[in-house]
């Protein structure tokens, strides 16, 4: 990106052109720069340096997570070369586990605007107030209405930080251009009494409105984006399960749209399933499932996990047939009252029952999914019950943040005398047990939607299909060495995101163009086209103004 008619002090305080220090004597000579900054040149890599330095004198992660934003609003290009020079380390300081600490203090810490914030006040005049976002051409807006924030409820305003990190994402672990991307916070009210009284709270101050005025408002905004950003496509995050699901359903036939926690959650945790089964020398189809919890995150990869076994030869009523679910109020079974429609395919024939472990025993799952935000869920008697049954469970413990998680890794290969295979949905270090190393894997799904962002940018797409997800989970699964696969490592690590991305982007890419949803010309080369449109964290060599303003 080049810098439109900016000089001087105005230029510093632009984040998307500031170079700060590495600004060379010519450029300073050329935009009223001389005085104005250090007289010293330095490269990306010196000023990392002293980023680094910087951070480590900060004492939490929280800190260090301000510390980054406030990078952001100064340099961009060396907030994401930070960001990328070591994603293992910096991806849980942006995103999980830090972000959640960061939202539920998010009107204390706030220091700058970031993204746009929505009011369902503004009914009417939504086009008009989208139209006041700088940037013309938006490709993606990550949107929540703050309603089901991870696993911890209701946060109302303070969830602006997750649309805000998660696109910081789509840039950190797949290289598409942080200047294309537009977090929003869609102000419905919050029904969080502790926020509704907080004065430095940042939202409107109402309980939330109905469903239906809701979704008129959020139809608004979805029209108003088709005119005004035509090759956008609008990302759904963190939004109440049943809202997830229906806005999903709503939308996803007309325009270019998905759910996160459906739809990107299903596929990284369905690469977890594809490597779990490689492990054990089965299939999909041979696996029966038992959900705790039968939310947005677990509607989604049960239809997901669908799919893949319907693409395997099954009918989709054989596929339903294995996945059986449990919610707050005990077992899906077709006696129950309170179901949405779309949970009904998985209330089976089966007494009732609110007891976990009994249904386990009746059930017999091969694998047992937590998607259920209610940390330890899964405690020990749960865990044995399951080695019992299987010469090798599948636990997988989703729920974020990491207070949330149904059970740790050190539990399940403890209790299961190492013979579980699991995936939890944040980051756990090696557990070292009787002589092995086990390496639990984060099916966390940053591997997952950044990569059909890319794919998505890069061949504007007009569509988001489940197909795109269950081809990047395969993509995903089959990056993950045999070596690793027997330590019990499901998902690839995360030193090298970036490159299993755009090989993930590339096999998407490839789908979008085999089926008729792509919006540019077929490349010969699906990687060197993902390739040609990944963003560098590198400061364009010339930032002189294109304009008549030099
Ligand atoms: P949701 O609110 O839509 O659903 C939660 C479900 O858990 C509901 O069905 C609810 O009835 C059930 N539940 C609550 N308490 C329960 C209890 N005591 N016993 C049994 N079931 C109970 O939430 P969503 O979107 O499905 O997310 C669930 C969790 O999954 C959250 O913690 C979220 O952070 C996590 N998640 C993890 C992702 C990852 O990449 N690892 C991605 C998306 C979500």
């Amino acid at each position: 990106m080049t810098n439109p008619v900016k000089r001087g002090i105005e230029l510093l305080q632009d984040p998307s052109f500031n170079k700060s220090t590495a600004f060379t004597d010519a450029e300073k000579q050329k935009l009223g720069l001389i005085g104005l900054v250090p007289d010293v040149t330095e490269g990306e890599d010196l000023q990392l340096q002293r980023v680094l330095l910087q951070l480590a004198q900060k004492t939490t992660d929280l800190e260090r997570y301000i510390y980054l934003v406030n990078l952001l609003d100064h340099n961009e290009t060396l907030f994401y070369r930070t960001i990328m020079s070591d994603p293992g380390r910096f991806l849980p300081i942006v995103y999980d586990p830090t972000i959640g600490e960061a939202c539920l203090k998010f009107g204390h810490i706030y220091r700058q605007p970031r993204g746009m914030y929505l009011s369902i006040t503004r009914r009417g005049k939504v086009k008009d107030v989208l139209e006041n976002w700088p940037q013309k051409d938006v490709r993606f807006i990550c949107v929540t209405d703050g309603a089901r924030i991870l696993g911890l409820g209701d946060l109302g305003a303070n969830g602006m930080g997750i649309p805000i990190g998660k696109l910081q994402l789509y840039t950190a672990c797949a290289g598409v251009p942080p200047q294309c991307l537009l977090p929003m916070y869609l102000d419905a009210g919050t029904n969080n009494e502790q926020y509704l009284h907080d004065p430095l709270y940042l939202g409107i101050r109402r309980p939330r409105p109905s469903t239906e005025e809701l979704y008129s408002f959020v139809d608004e905004l979805v029209e108003a984006v088709q005119e005004l950003f035509p090759r956008c496509c609008i990302h759904f995050e963190d939004w109440a399960g049943s809202d997830a699901v229906h806005l999903l359903q709503r939308y996803r036939d007309k325009y270019c749209v998905y759910n996160d926690d459906v739809q990107g959650t299903a596929g990284i945790v369905l690469a977890g399933m594809l490597n779990a089964t490689k492990i054990k020398g089965t299939k999909l189809g041979d696996e029966k499932y038992l959900f705790l919890g039968a939310g947005s995150a677990g509607i989604g990869l049960s239809g997901l996990i669908c799919t893949a076994m319907v693409q395997g030869g099954m009918t989709l009523k054989e596929a339903q047939s294995h996945i059986y679910m449990f919610d707050i109020n005990g077992l899906l079974e077709d006696a129950r009252k309170d179901l949405f429609e779309f949970q009904i395919p998985y209330a089976h024939r089966h007494a009732p029952t609110r007891d976990f472990v009994a249904a386990i025993k009746s059930i017999r799952p091969t694998t047992i999914i937590g998607v259920s935000t209610v940390g330890g869920a899964f405690n020990r008697v749960v865990v044995e019950t399951m080695s019992r049954i299987n010469e090798r469970p599948v636990i997988f413990a989703l729920s974020n943040p990491t207070d949330h998680v149904e059970c740790t890794p050190e539990q399940v290969y403890t209790w299961s005398n190492g013979k579980a295979i699991y995936a939890a949905g944040v980051a756990f270090p090696p557990v070292h047990l009787n002589g092995q190393t086990f390496l639990p894997s984060q099916a966390n799904n940053f591997y997952v939607f950044p990569a059909i962002g890319m794919a998505v940018f890069a061949t504007e797409a007009s569509r988001v299909t489940d197909e795109m997800f269950i081809e990047a989970a395969h993509a995903v699964a089959d990056q993950v060495p045999s070596e690793l696969l027997n330590q019990g490592l499901l998902i690839p690590l995360q030193s090298n995101i970036l490159e299993a991305e755009i090989q993930t982007a590339a096999r998407v890419a490839k789908l979008v163009f085999d089926s008729g949803l792509a919006r540019v010309d077929r490349p010969h080369d699906m990687v060197s086209f993902i390739r040609r449109h990944v963003y560098k964290p590198e400061y364009a060599s010339e930032t002189a103004p294109t304009s008549k303003a030099t």
